[in-house]
C-alpha cells in the first residue's frame, strides 16, 4: 500500500508517558509496557478509535486501566491493535513476546555477537511493543531492563540511570529514565557484556558530562579517535550554534551488525562498528575522516532530529538534510574545507544524479512511499544538505544563525515540517523564500546553459543563464528554481576582477531564463562559474580545453580549480571512449598533458586538493554522463588516458611518490594530504603498461614495510588488479594477519570485489562461501556483493550478464534474511534502461525475476516495481 503525504492527519490520541520493563531471557524477551493515552484536543471529533501499530509481536496479555481486557474487546492483525477508548484518558498495560535471537531484519530488538541492541527509525518500535509509532507522538519515557549478571553486565537505555540492582537467580536491573518527550524512533536499549572507556566534557554554561563509548572487550584500545571526534563535535556545536548538550551522560555504543552506519537514539547512539574503532594500523585515513563526520552527524541530530523532529516521516530530511550540512561544515572546519566540499560534491554527483536519472526519483521532501526505509536516500540527505547549503548561501553564514536560533526558539520540543524551517529562515530574515521552495517539491536534477557575450567597445561583458529541469516520474514539467549562482570573474593574468565587495558574486536566478551584465570590464574575462558549487544542478559544458586549463591554475576558488580539471578530464576521456568506439587509436592530447603536469609543478600546498585533482572521474560517475552506456569501451577509454598520464609523466609521479612519503606518521589534514597524493602517485605509476621493476618493488615494498592501513590497503589494492604472481600470495598474507578483525576483513572482501581482473566475478563467487563472510552481516554483504555490483562497472556489466544473475540470487536470498538490504542491493539494476539493448533485456529479465519472487518483501517489491 503507498502511503501519501497529503494523507496526514493529527493523530486522534496522544501519549503521556510510557514506562516500559524487558525481561531478557535466554531464548525469548518479555515487554511490559504502561502507557498514558489521552484524547488529542487537537484532533477534533475523531471518534473513540484507538489503533497501535505492532508487528511479529506475541500478545501476551492487555489490561486497560488495570483490568485484563477480554479476546472479544480488541482486534489484533499482522499490523497491529485496535480498541475503543473507554474514556478520554485512560492507561494500558500491554505485555508482549519477542526473539531477539531470530530476528536478522535487524530492526525492533536483535543481538550482535551476544549482545542486545535495538534500530527503531524509522518503524522498529512497533517490533518490540504496541504503540502509536509515528515521530509526531512524544512522551517522556521510563525503561526497566532485566537480565542475566553474566551475559549482561551492562544494561543501557536512554537519559540518565536512576535506579540499580539485584534479582534473584543471578540477575538483576537497570532503571533509565529520559525527561525529554521523544518520539518512539529514538528509543534505545542496548545490553551484553561491553567495555567502555570515558572522558568529560564541560558546557559553556559549565556543566559537566560524561561521555562514554561501549564496545566489546576486544576493541576496547580502538575508541579514542572517536571520542576525540565526540569532543570536537560538541564544542562546535556551542561555537558555531550556541548549542549545548542537555543530558549528564552521552553515550554511544558500537556493533558489529547494523543496518545503516548509525542511529542519533536519545543519549545513546547506537553505531555500526565502522564510524567508531579505528588504530592507525587497522584503519585508513578515509575511515578516520569517516568517523568523525559520523559520530558528529548523530551527536548534531540531538537538536536538528530529536529536541526538534519530524511531524512524519515525508519531513525525513528537515532532519537529515540539515544535520549532514551541519556535519559537512563541521567536517571543513576540522580539516581541509575545498577538499571536503570536494568529496561532498562528488558523492552527490555520483549517488544523487544518478538516483535522479532513474526511476526511483523523488523530491527532497517525497510525496508518497510504499516503504519508508527505502527513502535513506541520497536525495534526502544529500540533496537535502544542498538545499540547506543554498539557504546559507543567499542568507550569509550570520543570517542563517538567525534563522536557526529563530527554528528553535518557535519549535523546541515539537514535531516540524520543512515548510516550518524555511518559514524560521525567511521570517528570521525578512527574506522571500516562497520560489525556493520548490527545492522541496520538485525532483530531478536541474540543468544550466551558459552564454557568454563580450563587448569590447562598451567593455560590457555579459552571462545568459537559462534553467530547466528534465521530466521525472509523476513530475513532466518543472517551474523554475531560486538558484544561487556563484561566479569570479579572472583577468588575463587569472586576478579576481572585483565585481563586488568580494570576489565572489552571488547571481540569484529565479526565471527560465535571464540576463546578467558586467560594466567596466575591459578585456574578455574568463568566468569561474558556479564557485563551490553553489547549487545542486548540471552546467552544460561551455569552456574550452584553454579556459579550463587557466582555470584549473589560476582560480581564487579552489573548488573550481580542481572542478576544472575534472572537466578536462572528462573532456578527454569522452574524446578516447569517442575513438575507440569508431575502431580507431585514441591519442592524448598534448594540452592537456601539459596542462596536468604544470598542475603538479604548480606548487599547490594544499596536497589533499591536488590529489583530488589528479584523480580521474570514476567509471560509475562517467557512465551518468552517457546516452548509451558503453562499459567496456569506457573502461579501455579511462584506463587509456590514465596508463598515457603516467606514462609520459613518469618522472613527475615518481617525484611525487618521493616527496610526499613520510618517514613519521601523522594524523594531521597536512599528513594526510601527503599520503593520499603519494598513493595516487602509485596508483598511475603501477597503471604503466609493465611498469619498470623498480616501481614494481616499491609497490610491494610499500605494502610489506608500512605501519598504517592506508598505505598498506593502498598497495594491496594496485596488487590485487595487476597480474603480479606475488598477487595470490599476499592476499593471503593478508588475510592471515587480519582475518580476526571484521573491519579489515571488510577491506579484504572490497578489495578483491572491485579487481577489475577478467576472473573477477568468480573471485566473488567463492568468496561467497569462505568463513569470514555472512549473508547476514550487512557490512559482509555491501563490502562483497554491493562493492561487485555498484563499484565495479566492468565486470558487473559484463556482456554475459553473469553479473546481474548473481546480484538477482543475492537480493532474492536477502528477501527472507534482511530485506531492507536486499532493497539497497537493486540499486545497479534501476538504470537498466541507460545501456544497449542486449544488457537492458538481461537486467530486465533478472527484474523480472525478483518481481515474481514468493513472498516478496515491500522494499524490494517497491524498488523493482518502479524500475520496470
Ligand atoms: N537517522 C540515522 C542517521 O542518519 C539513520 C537511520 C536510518 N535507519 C533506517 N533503518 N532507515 O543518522
Ligand atoms: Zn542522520
Amino acid at each position: 500500500p503507498t502511503i501519501y503525504r497529503k494523507d496526514y492527519r493529527v493523530p486522534p490520541f496522544i501519549v503521556e508517558s510510557i514506562s516500559l520493563i524487558f525481561q531478557l531471557q535466554d531464548d525469548h524477551t518479555d515487554v511490559f509496557a504502561t502507557t498514558r493515552f489521552r484524547k488529542n484536543p487537537d484532533a477534533g471529533e475523531e471518534g473513540d478509535q484507538l489503533f497501535l501499530n505492532g508487528e511479529d509481536l506475541e500478545l501476551l496479555w492487555i489490561r486497560c486501566n488495570s483490568d485484563e481486557l477480554a479476546a472479544n474487546m480488541y482486534q489484533v492483525n499482522e499490523k497491529g491493535l485496535s480498541l475503543t477508548a473507554p474514556g478520554d484518558s485512560f492507561t494500558l498495560e500491554i505485555a508482549t513476546r519477542i526473539r531477539p535471537d531470530a530476528n536478522t531484519l535487524l530492526e525492533g530488538l536483535y543481538r550482535s555477537n551476544g549482545n542486545y541492541c535495538t534500530q527503531c527509525e524509522a518503524e522498529g518500535f512497533r517490533k518490540i511493543t504496541y504503540y502509536i509509532d509515528r515521530p509526531d507522538i512524544l512522551a517522556p519515557f521510563t525503561t526497566r531492563i532485566e537480565g542475566n549478571k553474566s551475559n549482561c553486565p551492562v544494561m543501557l537505555s536512554n537519559g540518565n540511570k536512576v535506579d540499580e540492582g539485584e534479582l534473584e537467580d543471578g540477575r538483576h536491573y537497570a532503571v533509565w529514565h529520559d525527561p525529554f518527550p521523544k518520539p518512539s524512533y529514538l528509543f534505545a536499549l542496548v545490553a551484553g557484556d561491553l567495555r567502555y572507556i570515558e572522558d568529560f566534557f564541560t558546557t559553556k554554561s559549565g556543566r559537566n558530562i560524561c561521555l562514554r563509548i561501549y564496545v566489546e572487550e576486544r576493541n576496547i584500545t580502538k575508541c579514542d579517535h572517536a571520542m576525540l571526534s565526540l569532543k570536537k563535535a560538541m564544542r562546535w556545536d556551542e561555537e558555531v550554534y550556541g548549542l549545548e548538550y542537555d543530558l549528564d551522560i552521552f553515550m554511544i555504543v558500537a556493533v558489529d551488525d547494523f543496518n545503516m552506519g548509525a542511529m542519533e537514539n536519545k543519549g545513546l547512539n547506537v553505531f555500526n562498528s565502522k564510524y567508531v574503532l579505528a588504530l592507525p594500523e587497522t584503519a585508513t585515513d578515509n575511515d578516520y575522516l569517516g568517523i568523525e563526520g559520523v559520530v558528529a552527524h548523530e551527536y548534531f541530530h540531538n537538536w536538528t532530529g530529536n529536541r526538534v523532529t519530524c511531524r512524519d516521516w515525508f519531513q525525513l530530511s528537515l532532519k537529515e538534510g540539515l544535520t549532514v550540512f551541519r556535519d559537512q561544515e563541521f567536517s571543513a572546519d576540522m580539516n581541509s574545507r575545498p577538499v571536503q566540499r570536494i568529496d561532498d560534491v562528488r558523492i552527490l554527483r555520483t549517488g544523487q544524479f544518478r538516483e535522479d536519472s532513474g526511476p526511483m526519483a523523488h523530491p527532497v521532501r517525497p510525496d508518497s512511499y510504499v516503504e519508508i526505509n527505502n527513502f535513506y536516500t541520497s536525495t534526502v540527505y544529500n540533496k537535502g544538505a544542498e538545499v540547506i547549503r543554498m539557504m546559507h548561501t543567499l542568507l550569509g553564514a550570520e543570517g542563517f544563525r538567525k534563522g536557526m536560533d529563530l527554528y528553535f526558539a518557535r519549535h523546541d520540543g515539537q514535531a516540524v515540517t520543512c515548510d516550518d524551517f524555511v518559514a524560521s529562515m525567511a521570517d528570521a530574515n525578512d527574506y522571500d523564500l516562497d520560489q525556493f521552495t520548490r527545492w522541496y517539491s520538485q525532483s530531478g536534477t536541474p540543468v544550466i546553459e551558459v552564454s557568454e557575450h563580450f563587448d569590447s567597445e562598451k567593455e560590457e561583458y555579459s552571462l545568459n543563464l537559462k534553467q530547466s529541469c528534465p521530466p521525472t516520474p509523476g513530475q513532466p514539467e518543472k517551474k523554475p528554481f531560486h538558484l544561487p549562482v556563484a561566479i569570479g570573474l579572472l583577468d588575463q593574468d587569472g586576478k579576481d576582477i572585483r565585481i563586488t565587495d568580494d570576489d565572489t558574486l552571488v547571481l540569484e536566478l529565479k526565471e527560465a531564463e535571464e540576463t546578467f551584465v558586467f560594466y567596466g570590464i575591459e578585456q574578455k574575462p574568463v568566468v569561474s562559474f558556479l564557485r563551490n558549487f553553489s547549487a545542486p544542478v548540471r552546467v552544460k559544458p561551455f569552456q574550452s580545453q584553454e579556459e579550463l586549463a587557466f582555470l584549473m591554475a589560476h582560480d581564487s576558488d579552489l573548488y573550481n580549480r580542481c572542478e576544472a580539471a575534472f572537466q578536462l578530464a572528462e573532456q578527454v576521456i569522452f574524446a578516447a571512449l569517442e575513438a575507440l568506439q569508431a575502431g580507431g587509436q585514441p591519442v592524448l592530447d598534448d594540452q592537456y598533458l601539459t596542462a596536468v603536469s604544470a598542475n603538479i609543478s604548480g606548487g599547490q600546498n594544499d596536497k589533499a586538493l591536488l590529489g583530488q585533482a589528479l584523480q580521474l572521474p570514476s567509471e560509475t560517475y562517467l557512465a551518468g554522463q552517457m546516452t548509451v552506456i558503453d562499459p567496456d569501451n569506457l573502461h579501455a577509454a579511462r584506463n587509456f588516458v590514465k596508463r598515457e598520464l603516467a606514462g609520459r609523466l613518469i618522472d613527475k609521479f615518481t617525484a611525487l611518490y618521493l616527496e610526499n612519503d613520510e618517514a613519521e606518521y601523522q594524523l594531521t589534514p597536512e599528513a594526510m594530504g601527503k599520503r593520499s597524493l603519494k598513493n595516487i602517485a602509485l596508483d598511475y605509476l603501477m597503471a604503466i603498461d609493465a611498469p619498470p621493476q623498480e616501481i614494481i618493488d616499491r609497490c610491494l615494498a610499500q605494502y610489506e614495510t608500512a605501519k598504517n592501513m592506508t598505505d598498506v590497503v593502498s598497495a594491496l589494492q594496485i596488487i590485487a588488479n595487476s597480474e603480479l604472481d606475488v598477487r595470490e600470495e599476499i592476499l593471503g598474507d593478508f588475510y592471515e594477519l587480519w582475518r580476526n578483525d571484521p573491519l579489515v576483513m571488510d577491506k579484504w572482501l572490497i578489495i578483491q570485489a572491485t579487481s577489475k581482473r577478467q576472473d573477477t566475478l568468480d573471485e566473488v563467487k567463492r568468496l561467497m562461501s569462505h568463513p569470514v563472510f555472512s549473508m547476514k552481516n550487512p557490512n559482509k554483504v555491501r563490502s562483497l556483493v554491493g562493492a561487485f555490483c555498484a563499484m565495479n562497472h566492468v565486470r558487473f556489466h559484463d556482456h554475459k550478464g553473469l553479473g546481474y544473475a548473481f546480484l538477482a540470487d543475492r537480493i532474492i536470498e536477502l528477501n527472507t534474511i534482511n530485506p531492507q538490504i536486499g532493497a539497497r542491493m537493486v540499486s545497479p539494476f534501476t538504470t537498466w534502461k541507460k545501456y544497449d539493448g542486449e544488457r537492458q533485456h538481461m537486467m530486465r529479465d533478472q527484474l523480472e525475476r525478483i518481481v515474481n519472487t514468493e513472498n516478496l518483501s515491500g522494499d524490494i517489491f517497491e524498488i523493482v516495481k518502479k524500475s520496470l
